[in-house]
């Protein structure tokens, strides 16, 4: 993880820290197309999740903060955007070889995280984000309130991912994912510095059933032992890797049972359903566990039956084989679900879940459903943009 650090620190200091000597195209580091309409105009992010104490129990956190994303390709990966989209992003190349990252290609993704309280814009998360880096965004607060006017206000960087091709490490996925998060009492001289590992990941440990108690130690995983606090309460199923802005907890139903803030993902589980299938133009199955929505809403099924407002993602059983489908090792070749036509992206979320359904939107037929409708426009409740739950206020 030292060397991963190492190897983007040249670009991610001037990134985080220097906005104005920053210079994405001399760096070689390049985004994704498609995403225009989404980004704001300061620093290119676009809007990822929103989370609140339910998420971050005992940390201090006084606010509903917003997630604000920025993903970079660097030289060898930004070679299968190319891949696909050609020249020109119009006529993407559907095909399992445009698809796959080379050897050695890195992707790193900041997310940001801003206070959804226009009056409380400073001090919401008291030590925890002190002296991070603070970007400037150009949004409306609350983020997504209808008729609510931009404005800038400042967001601090608080996780940084780093995922690598690398199928020495990884032989059964091809991938490292990793991520750093903000530590105010990591030693350092600047905020960069004070970026320390959370995690890595290079598997979903398809043979430990986290379900048992007590539960197997994990395998193709590890965590930062001395990571902070907060960066700890949003770990997946198991203590599987995921970040404080992944969402990998949810409000899910088993049957009758509730289970609140339960852990249901991990990055390589949420990423390995990245497929596309050309025909019907989407991805077959959701990023967390759950059975797929006959009808218009989100893409989830919400339980029970029928309700689109409901709050509970509907859930295999923690453990069950239906459940385990969303924690196998399998190379980005293979499509989550085989026999459908599906082509699988390689583990990657902006193809399947942003870029090319952003590009569908804009070409395909006029009368498709809404590309986001887990965000239905009007609603009076506000949406996680990755699990689709409707916010606890
Ligand atoms: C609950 C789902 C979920 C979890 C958990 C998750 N991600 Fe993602 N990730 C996404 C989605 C969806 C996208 C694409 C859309 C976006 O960026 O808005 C994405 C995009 C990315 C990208 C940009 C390139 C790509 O593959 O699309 C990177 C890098 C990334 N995630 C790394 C990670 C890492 C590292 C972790 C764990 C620490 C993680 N993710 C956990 C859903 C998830």
């Amino acid at each position: 993880m030292a060397a991963l650090k190492d190897y983007v620190g040249g670009n991610a200091r001037k990134l985080f820290l220097n906005y104005a000597s920053w210079d994405a195209a001399a760096a070689h580091w390049y985004t994704e197309p498609w995403l225009g309409s989404r980004r704001e105009s300061i620093h290119g992010t676009y809007s990822a999740g929103n989370f609140d104490d339910q998420s971050f129990p005992n940390t201090g956190l006084k606010v509903t903060f917003d997630t604000h994303v920025l993903t970079y390709y660097d030289e060898r990966a930004a070679y299968s955007l190319h891949k696909v989209w050609k020249a020109d992003a119009m006529n993407p190349e559907i095909k399992t070889e445009n698809f796959q990252f080379d050897e050695g290609s890195v992707i790193v993704k900041a997310a940001i995280f801003v206070s959804d309280d226009p009056k409380k814009q400073s001090d919401w998360w008291p030590g925890v984000t002190q002296g991070a880096a603070q970007w400037p965004l150009y949004i409306a607060i609350p983020e997504g309130q209808q008729g609510a006017a931009r404005t800038v206000v400042n967001g601090y960087v608080m996780q940084f991912d780093i995922i690598v091709k690398d199928s020495v490490a990884a032989p059964k996925t091809g991938w490292v994912f990793a991520t750093l998060v903000y530590d105010a009492d990591a030693p350092g001289k600047d905020a960069w510095d004070k970026m320390v590992p959370l995690g890595a990941q290079w598997g979903n440990d398809p043979d430990v059933n986290s379900a048992l108690n007590p539960p197997p130690p994990l395998k193709e995983n590890w965590i930062n032992p001395v990571a902070p606090f907060y960066a700890t309460q949003t770990l997946g199923w198991g203590g599987r890797l995921s970040g404080p802005n992944d969402g990998a907890r949810n409000n899910i139903q088993v049957g009758d049972n509730v289970m609140l803030n339960a852990p249901d993902s991990s990055c390589m589980s949420c990423h390995s359903p990245a497929q596309w299938q050309p025909v019907q133009h989407k991805m077959l199955s959701f990023l967390l566990p759950s059975y797929p929505n006959p009808k218009a809403g989100p893409p989830f099924r919400p339980c029970p039956d029928g309700k689109p407002d409901d709050p509970y993602i509907c859930s295999p059983a923690p453990g069950s084989k239906d459940w385990f489908r969303w924690f196998q090792d399998r190379l980005g070749t293979e499509p989550f679900d085989p026999d459908t036509g599906s082509i699988a992206t390689d583990f990657d979320m902006v193809f399947a879940f942003k870029s090319l359904p952003m590009w569908w939107k804009a070409i395909g037929p006029a009368d498709q459903p809404a590309l986001f409708a887990i965000r239905p426009s009007g609603a009076a409740k506000r949406y996680n943009e990755y699990s689709g739950a409707p916010l606890a206020r």
